[in-house]
């Protein structure tokens, strides 16, 4: 944690300031300390470079496994590809120039692939997540001067009415209890004039088949279906197999990706979350619309994405 830091966040229970008690500063880097709330008096510790608003990773247990497990497999910067780059560009419709010395927060950091964009650009990115995720997502990009991490939940973020300049929120708000309520939670800390943008899965018939499997996949340990979801990664051969293909592709849907990891990676983030909702285009936009933003902007890859996927940006007026 930066010492910076301390002029964005407040005390999740009653907005008061926080005060920074620090134990081990390692350059310009809190590794361990305790954040105080100046109003209420309850307590975070920073623990390994992280202020941990919550101290457990409650129904996303699955992501902290996942994030740590495959921390490397979709950061550009380690790999040496523009894959992030290009997904964020595309599914929020954001250029370098858009988000560069702005203050953006990153609802649902996962290992960090979005907000490793978002700083290269230039601008100062919050990453959050309820999960483990954390650790994986600062090794990664943590000690960056223009990167913050925090362990928070969506529903209790320990920041003021109106800090962010922009905001996106790429595959989480699903994976929430309620999804409608996670966007209402957020839409308060951007402010007016600020762009918000979400990525959500779309209801539709590809997964009808998922939602089977998933019935028994929620419940299996997690180990076995980091094993299990290996299958994923010679079925690709099988599904460029014509007819077949798609047949066990609707019976058995699986990660295609051509890079072995991503779909191993992808078909465990698909079985395993406890919840995952799907929307509809009309569904999502109305939550924009009675928030108050405008000129929405939806974003497809012009290969079908939006039959699966919703890619949804608004202004805040
Ligand atoms: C599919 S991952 C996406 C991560 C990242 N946005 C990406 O695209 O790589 C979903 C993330 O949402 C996080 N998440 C789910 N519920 C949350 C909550 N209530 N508060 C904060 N994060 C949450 C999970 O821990 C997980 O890391």
């Amino acid at each position: 944690m930066k010492k910076r830091l301390i002029e964005i966040i407040v005390c999740p229970e009653c907005r008061g300031e926080l005060s920074l008690n620090v134990t081990l500063l390692e350059g310009e880097e809190v590794k361990d300390g305790l954040l105080a709330c100046k109003g209420c008096g309850k307590s975070y510790p920073v623990r390994d470079y992280i202020p941990r608003f919550v101290s457990m990773d409650k129904y996303v247990d699955t992501f902290s496994f996942e994030w740590n497990k495959f921390y490397d497999v979709q950061m550009d910067i380690i790999n040496n590809t523009d894959e992030s780059e290009k997904t964020l560009r595309w599914k929020a419709g954001w250029r370098p120039e858009d988000l560069k010395g702005k203050l953006v927060l990153d609802i649902g950091v996962g290992s960090g692939r979005f907000a490793d964009i978002v700083s290269m650009w230039g601008g100062e990115v919050v990453g959050i997540d309820l999960s483990f995720a954390v650790d994986a997502a600062y090794k990664n990009i943590g000690n960056r001067h223009n990167v913050h991490i925090i362990q928070a939940d969506i529903f209790n973020l320990p920041f003021r009415k109106e800090t962010f300049d922009n905001m996106y929120s790429i595959g989480v708000l699903h994976h929430t209890h309620d999804t409608r309520q996670a966007f209402s939670k957020v839409v308060p800390l951007l402010k007016k004039g600020g762009e918000f943008a979400v990525f959500l899965y779309a209801l539709g018939h590809y997964h009808y088949f998922s939602d089977i499997w998933r019935k028994i996949t929620t419940r299996l340990p997690i180990k076995l279906m980091y094993y299990l979801s290996a299958v994923a990664v010679p079925l690709y051969y099988i599904h460029k197999i014509p007819f077949l293909g798609k047949a066990a592709q609707f019976l058995l849907p699986t990660a295609n990706w051509s890079k072995w990891k991503w779909r191993w990676l992808d078909t465990f983030d698909w079985y395993t979350p406890k919840y995952q909702w799907k929307h509809t285009w009309s569904e999502v936009y109305r939550w924009f619309k009675d928030a108050g933003f405008r000129d929405m902007e939806l974003y497809d890859d012009g290969k079908d994405s939006a039959l699966t996927q919703i890619c949804m940006k608004g202004k805040k007026i």
